[in-house]
């Protein structure tokens, strides 16, 4: 499919489309012929059991993986086959599955590392240490102070990341992210390993994006009480496949959905439909609506 999306513009709302994306490794199929939008400010979960291709999915669209068949346009210009950091440049920004940082490093280092992409490029600027060298390395400071107050770490700016309690890592993912000006931010199980207030800030953060910066969040999320809480749109996918989408109240009384979660497991609708009460409590990652790992067999 070569149509480019200026002929209906429907970028207007569309701020991504992904389609026929399909990546292979060998004989597995770990995406297939999966069709993705993202609306522009919205707050879209993609959901499935482990190993269902959410992970590599994000990859392709954000340069790691090369697909074998797809397109993807974001803003209206196909993004196909563009370097990451070209991708990053574009606007598309993520986090990854396990915690990634400095931790050597400080708080504030870790979110100027992120700005470094608008910083000039020019070497013989920066060996002469030019004036407007330092006035952008001045306003990258001022901007990484902002994006700390913004996820609540502005006093931990001179910590070691890696002394940072976990739930306060993984914020500070999100500001070394934002600080590549996206926006498109991809969050790959955000609230994985959270206790229960680290959770509910992550979720109080993620809302944030949408209504305080204007962002489209795409999110891998395990958490049913966070993906029902935020999300405008929920998409699952099982071995590669994208089986449903919707929204999160239709999704969760999918058939399909339920079997391919929890497997034939007697509490499966319960999980994917916890009671009013409760989805409404803070959220309680101790409960029972993780969702859980499947055996994989063969
Ligand atoms: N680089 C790779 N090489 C080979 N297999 C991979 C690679 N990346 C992912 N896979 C496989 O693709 C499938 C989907 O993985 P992934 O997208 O990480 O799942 P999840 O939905 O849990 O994020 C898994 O079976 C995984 O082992
Ligand atoms: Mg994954």
């Amino acid at each position: 499919m070569t149509q480019d999306l200026n002929d209906t513009q429907p970028y207007r709302r569309i701020l991504l489309r992904a389609v026929g994306m399909s990546k292979r490794f060998g004989a597995l199929a770990a995406v297939s012929n999966v069709d993705f939008d993202v609306p522009r400010h919205g707050i879209v979960s993609l959901i499935g059991p482990n190993g269902a291709g959410k992970t590599v999915f994000f990859n392709i669209l954000t340069g790691i993986v090369k697909p074998d068949s797809g397109d993807i346009w974001f803003n209206g210009k196909r993004i196909n086959g563009q370097r990451p950091d070209r991708i990053t440049h574009l606007g598309i920004a993520r986090t990854f599955q396990g915690i990634r940082l400095f931790k050597k490093m400080t708080v504030l280092d870790n979110v100027l590392v992120g700005n470094h992409t608008h910083l000039s490029r020019n070497l013989f600027e920066v060996v002469m240490r030019s004036m407007r060298v330092q006035d952008e390395e001045e306003v990258a400071r001022k901007r990484s102070f902002e994006l700390l107050d913004f996820v609540g770490l502005r006093a931990h700016a001179n910590t070691e990341a890696g002394d940072l309690p976990y739930g306060m890592g993984r914020r500070l993912e999100v500001a070394r992210a934002l600080a590549t000006s996206p926006q498109l931010l991809l969050l790959d199980e955000p609230t994985a390993g959270m206790n229960p207030s680290e959770t509910a800030g992550m979720v109080d953060l993620i809302s944030r994006l949408r209504r305080d910066l204007g962002l489209a969040v795409l999110l891998i999320e395990h958490d049913m009480k966070v993906v029902m809480r935020i999300s405008d749109r929920v998409s699952v996918m099982d071995y590669g496949i994208k089986i449903a989408e919707g929204s999160p109240d239709e999704v969760r009384r999918n058939s399909l959905v339920i079997e391919a979660y929890l497997g034939r497991s007697a509490n499966a609708e319960r999980e994917l439909n916890p009671p009013e009460a409760e989805a409404n409590q803070e959220p309680d990652t101790s409960g029972g609506l993780q969702m859980r790992p499947r055996t994989v067999t063969g």
